[in-house]
This record gives C-alpha cells, sequence and structure tokens, in this order.
C-alpha cells in the first residue's frame, strides 16, 4: 500500500450556519418545494459538521447567512480561492447571486483580492465545478458552469484547466462526482460525465476510487479532507469506507440529511480557503543566465 500523500489545501474553511435555510425553490433535481425542513434539525447537524471538521484539524470560518439566501449555507460556490486571490463565482441562477455579494464583501474584509469571473460576460462558472488535482485545475462544463468560462479562469488565474464535461442533472456540480482524496487518488463517478470527461479524469487521477450512480446519489463524493480524514455524509456505501480504510484514511461520518434537501452535502457547505493554484500554475519562471559562458 503506498503511503498517504495529503493534498496541500484543505485545512481552512469557511462555512455559513444555516440560520435561514429553507429550500423555497428548485434548481436541481433533489429540492422539493413540498417537503418541509427542520430548521433545528438543520442547525443541529451542521454545527455537529462543523466540529467534526474542527476536531479532525481544520479550522473553520464563519459567515452569517443574509435572510432570503436560503442556499447560502453551502459555501463552496462562493468563489475559488488562489493564495490572496479569490476568483468569485458568476452563479448561474438569479436566486443565488446576492451570496456571491455577500461573499465578496467577506473575502474583502480578510484582506482577499477579488475578481469576477462574471465581469467577462461570457457565462456561468459555479466554484463547485472547479478543483485543483495534479498538474491542472480541473473544471466542469455542464450545468453550472459555462466553457467559455474556462479560458477566463485560466487567464486570470495562470493556470493549466482541464475540462469534463458533466451531463448527469442530479450531480449538477463538479464535487458530486469528483473528490480529491491525496496527490495521487480521488473518488469519482464516471457517470456525470461525458465520454471526453470520463478519459480526461482517467488521465489525471492515477489511483481513482470509481463509484457507481447509486453510489454518488449517497453524496459520498462530496466529503471533505483533511490530512487522511476524510469526512463523509452518514449513508455512505461499506464498500467506499472500505477502500478507503484499506488505503488508510479515517472515515468520520455526520449525519447531514436536513441539508441534503438543498441538494447538497459536506463539500458544499465547506469552501477551502487555503488552496493555492501553483501545481497548475503556466507561468514558466525564466532561467537564470549562466554565468561566465563563453559566447
Ligand atoms: N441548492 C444549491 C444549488 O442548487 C445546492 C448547492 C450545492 N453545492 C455544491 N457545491 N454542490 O445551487
Amino acid at each position: 500500500m503506498t503511503e498517504i500523500r495529503p493534498l496541500s489545501w484543505g485545512r481552512r474553511y469557511l462555512m455559513c450556519r444555516p440560520e435561514h435555510f429553507r429550500v423555497d425553490y428548485a434548481i436541481n433535481p433533489w429540492m422539493d418545494v413540498d417537503a418541509p425542513v427542520d430548521p433545528d434539525l438543520a442547525l443541529g447537524q451542521w454545527d455537529d459538521l462543523a466540529a467534526t471538521i474542527e476536531r479532525a484539524g481544520a479550522a473553520v470560518e464563519r459567515i452569517s447567512q443574509l435572510p432570503g439566501t436560503p442556499d447560502m449555507v453551502y459555501a463552496m460556490n462562493y468563489g475559488l480561492v488562489d493564495g490572496d486571490h479569490v476568483a468569485i463565482t458568476s452563479f448561474r441562477h438569479d436566486q443565488r447571486r446576492p451570496e456571491a455579494e455577500a461573499a465578496e464583501w467577506w473575502f474583502g474584509e480578510t484582506g482577499m483580492r477579488t475578481t469576477r469571473v462574471a465581469d467577462a460576460g461570457v457565462g456561468a462558472f459555479e466554484a463547485g465545478d472547479a478543483f485543483l488535482f495534479g498538474d491542472s485545475l480541473v473544471v466542469a462544463d455542464g450545468p453550472r458552469t459555462d466553457r467559455a468560462t474556462h479560458a477566463v479562469l485560466g487567464r486570470e488565474l495562470g493556470v493549466r484547466v482541464a475540462s469534463v464535461g458533466v451531463v448527469h442533472p442530479a450531480l449538477y456540480h463538479l464535487d458530486l462526482s469528483f473528490c480529491p482524496l491525496d496527490e495521487t487518488r480521488a473518488i469519482v463517478a464516471p457517470a456525470a460525465w461525458d465520454r471526453a470527461g470520463r478519459a480526461t479524469v482517467a488521465a489525471l487521477v492515477p489511483d481513482p476510487l470509481v463509484i457507481d450512480e447509486d453510489e454518488a446519489f449517497t453524496f459520498c463524493a462530496n466529503s471533505v479532507v483533511i490530512g487522511d480524514v476524510v469526512v463523509m455524509p452518514a449513508g455512505v456505501p461499506a464498500r467506499v469506507a472500505r477502500r478507503l480504510e484499506a488505503w488508510g484514511f479515517s472515515v468520520q461520518t455526520v449525519d447531514v440529511s436536513e441539508l441534503h434537501k438543498g441538494g447538497g452535502s459536506i463539500r458544499c457547505m465547506t469552501l477551502p480557503l487555503d488552496t493555492v493554484l501553483d501545481d497548475a500554475r503556466l507561468t514558466v519562471e525564466p532561467r537564470p543566465r549562466e554565468q561566465g559562458v563563453p559566447v
């Protein structure tokens, strides 16, 4: 068994306590406006999640939820962090746009620089569709992100982008089908992707843990990895947990079923604040000229 080579990120998260969580509209197939949400249960489950993440050794920063933005609890989507720069999400749906503004304010207060992908006018980009893995920023081209934004991101961040076509309506964000575990391993759900996307991920991930559609529907790819701890939603298939443990990870589960009603789970609720995209950076430092070489 090769040992775990931990991800370079995942020790600091931004989270939003579900003070105003509801299902008021349906913008993904999981959301049912007629299914009641238990607000106290949602708060309790979220507190449990935040405590579990802290116990696993990561820091949790908190942003307060704006009334009238029930999906703000899914913080992963505010933007993509690269050091002290954040590429702010350009939401597909109007209902979520105020969240981007609230988050942009928070990042500014924290001393981070923000740019808006929306300014390029080329379409939607939601940060739940982007992950650093290997030498690339893997970005979905699918229900929530338009392919034209990939070039904008590549240019703005100076990174190599690997595009993955997401075609499954219920696995609408990349973070529902792709979960980086360490430098060579990731949970992958090819059922979410088109043929080219499957080939792209296969070329990028040396050691995949392949899950099928039913397994992906447990939200087990929507997990958070803190060193060798994988914080997963309760209901993770035993096969998946066993595979992770055989690799040397420790699996901790949290019941966030109330939050699943909005179509998101653990990863959706946690925005990594410590991502630096250097491994995907394109800028090649000019080689220092050798001294004293005769011409
Ligand atoms: N209701 C939210 C939406 O449809 C859920 C977002 C889930 N977040 C995620 N990163 N997958 O936008």
